[in-house]
């Protein structure tokens, strides 16, 4: 087996090769002047079990299209396996037809990977799990409360409450708070589906003076999930409020909404290849769980 990544996953990949003991290489990659991607694969790969490394954002569409060129090309040089692993699966946020006549991009994405050639898939911390079932093939998630844990450690962060801001955050949580011996809160979070704002419905007895609070997600894309609910806990009185979670895409001024709720820390995956700098955003690399994953979950 040897694992092949885009430049921009270059970080993952060689962290999941050194983890296997395998070897690395690099996808060779330009844009054309109409601003077509081109893919090379320079990599010997006749015969080989071949785990494609991508991260889908920024740029979702491109990324995706790179990965498809990319599947199909391994097949056609010969790879007798390839295994796609996507840090950060982009589209998964649109899982269902929310409103009638809607696209199901996850759906879409999925079926598109395993029509190209993809024999199976890790992902981290897909937006529902549930959603893989669309790849119709081997396809496997990975929450890594594991690296989050260690960080929130090494932050002297020991016994929070975590809270989970919607239904759907509660498997992180739970993971989470597993791991750190502690107590865990699931919130309700309403969307309105065509203006996209949101409200929590909170519970009105939770005093947390001299507690620290983690809020856990998968993604922080406009910063409003997590900044609505670190407001609120500051406003009980919560010492500290850190928020984890997987993917941080950090949609315009995101980063500015979440300071100014009192976000202490921020700590996040490094599934992206955007890279935020500045002392609040802490990124942690997600390479030796993952590993630690796929070998414990081969498919
Ligand atoms: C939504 O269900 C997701 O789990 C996240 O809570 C959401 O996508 C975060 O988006 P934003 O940062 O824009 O609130």
């Amino acid at each position: 087996m040897i694992v092949i990544s885009f430049p921009s996953a270059a970080d993952v990949g060689e962290g999941i090769a050194k983890e296997l003991g395998t070897r690395h290489y690099v996808v060779t990659h330009k844009v054309f002047p109409d601003g077509e991607s081109y893919v090379r694969i320079e990599a010997p790969v006749k015969g080989e079990e071949v785990m494609l490394v991508q991260k889908t954002y920024p740029c979702q569409d491109k990324r995706l299209m790179e990965l498809l060129i990319a599947v199909d090309a391994l097949k056609a040089k010969g790879a007798s396996k390839v295994v796609v692993v996507l840090p950060y699966l982009a589209y998964a946020r649109q899982d269902r037809e929310f409103l009638e006549g809607e696209g199901v991009s996850v759906r879409t994405v999925l079926r598109a990977l395993r029509t190209a050639g993809a024999d199976g898939l890790y992902v981290v911390d897909v937006h529902k799990a549930e959603s893989l079932k669309f790849f119709e093939g081997p396809a496997r998630n990975l929450i890594a409360a594991g690296t989050w844990a260690n960080a929130l450690s090494q932050e002297g962060i020991r016994s929070p409450l975590i809270i989970a801001p919607d239904v759907g955050a509660s498997r992180r949580a739970k993971a989470l708070s597993k791991k750190l011996g502690c107590e865990y809160l699931i919130i309700k979070k309403v969307r309105d589906r065509v203006t996209g704002e949101i409200r929590h419905e909170l519970p009105s007895d939770l005093h947390l003076a001299s507690t620290d609070v983690v809020v856990v997600d998968d993604i922080i894309s406009t910063g409003g999930t997590v900044s609505n609910v670190a407001k609120y806990v500051k406003e009980r009185g919560a010492r500290r409020v850190f928020v984890v979670a997987s993917h941080g895409l950090f949609v315009g001024n995101a980063k500015r909404r979440i300071k100014e709720a009192g976000v202490d820390r921020v700590i996040i995956l490094n599934t992206t290849a955007l890279k935020i700098v500045d002392p609040i955003v802490r990124y942690e690399d997600v390479s030796a769980e993952l590993s630690r994953f796929i070998s414990n979950n081969p498919l």
